[in-house]
């Protein structure tokens, strides 16, 4: 029983995560568009692929399947999860489970005006959202919303453009200059991460992990402390039975006063996952359970509390 990663870039540990669990049973092969993407060198073999945006592309990773003999598939990379799930059938036709949710919640999670409209609608406490300037100005004349205020690009990852900005002057110089940005309330909190996994057979929501981010760097959480809260985990298991998503899941969250507001959802292995994972959150073997046809049992919070993560930079050398 094989399994493939899609566009793995820097993420080794997750490679190497896939290979121990694998171990017994098959190999882990993974792919990216650059031959320089360092985790390709820590799976049992490699292919550089054409770019996710290539005509060719989904026919080139159904080609590996078939010649790897892959059971399970799934992306490191936000713009591939879409893709993914919309030729999740044609996976199928050859044996192959995509881990990962419907196309409508990968859309979902990659829009945030989407994100929000559903989350309001649905109850869930979250940061409210303006797409425009007009109902912008009109909720900061009815304060409904006051500065600072933070401005992010609808369809953004990785914090890229985002800014805090404390005026109108602000707002409107960034906005006007930019139709796809967004401004939504400043959330001054406490920001959170969680890796949830969602057992594909079962349904449930069967593993949480929780941490507390406690610096950030370049869009990704570079020291953070696990923690768990009862009142979090019935929330995260609320919002996502009711969403519907499936597989792995990152989720951010904002702790304002005892208060925990949705912020936004990756349906894939987030930055932070080797966290959850070192303190003892095993994702990987629960995919590789799912694939033998098993569900997995329900332990939620299965860790220790006070174990922190610093991120470190390392390096690989290899032969052009
Ligand atoms: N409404 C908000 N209030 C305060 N900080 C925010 C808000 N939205 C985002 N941020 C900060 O910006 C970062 C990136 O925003 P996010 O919505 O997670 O977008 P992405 O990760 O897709 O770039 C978050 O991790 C958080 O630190
Ligand atoms: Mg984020």
């Amino acid at each position: 029983m094989n399994f493939l990663l899609l566009s793995v870039g820097t993420r080794n540990k997750v490679v190497q995560y896939f290979r121990k669990a694998f171990n017994k049973v098959g190999d882990v092969i993974a792919t990216d568009a650059s031959p320089l993407a360092p985790a390709l060198y820590e799976a049992d073999r490699h292919y550089v692929v054409p770019r996710i945006t290539d005509a060719g592309y989904i026919d080139k990773i159904l080609d590996i399947c078939k010649v790897e003999k892959i059971s399970g598939v799934l992306s490191l990379i936000d713009p591939e999860l879409s893709l993914l799930a919309e030729n999740k059938e044609k996976f199928a036709q050859i044996g192959v489970t995509v881990i990962g949710s419907s196309y409508e919640l990968c859309e979902m999670s990659l829009d945030k005006r989407l994100m929000f409209k559903w989350l309001s609608e649905h109850g869930y406490n979250c940061a409210k959202t303006y797409t425009d300037l007009k109902s912008l100005s009109s909720a900061v004349a009815e304060g409904e919303v006051s500065f600072p205020v933070f401005v992010k690009p609808a369809r953004g990852s990785a914090s890229i453009a985002i800014s805090k900005a404390y005026d109108t002057q602000t707002v409107e110089l960034l906005m006007n200059h930019d139709k796809d940005l967004i401004a939504q309330e400043f959330l001054n909190g406490q920001e959170i991460g969680a890796d949830v996994y969602i057992d594909l057979i079962s349904h449930e929501v069967v593993s949480i992990f929780t941490k507390k981010k406690l610096v950030m760097r370049a869009g990704e959480t570079d020291k953070a402390v696990s923690f768990k809260d009862e009142k979090l985990f019935c929330l995260i298991e609320r919002f996502v039975k009711e969403a519907g998503f499936t597989g792995q899941i990152d989720i951010d969250i904002f702790e304002i006063d005892g208060e925990y507001y949705i912020s936004e959802v990756n349906p894939r292995f987030g930055g932070g996952y080797p966290h959850a994972y070192e303190c003892g959150c095993d994702h990987m073997n629960l995919i590789l359970n799912n694939l033998q046809g098993i569900a997995n049992e329900k332990n939620i919070g299965a860790y220790s509390e006070g174990i922190c993560m610093m991120k470190y930079n390392e390096v690989m050398i290899s032969e052009k």
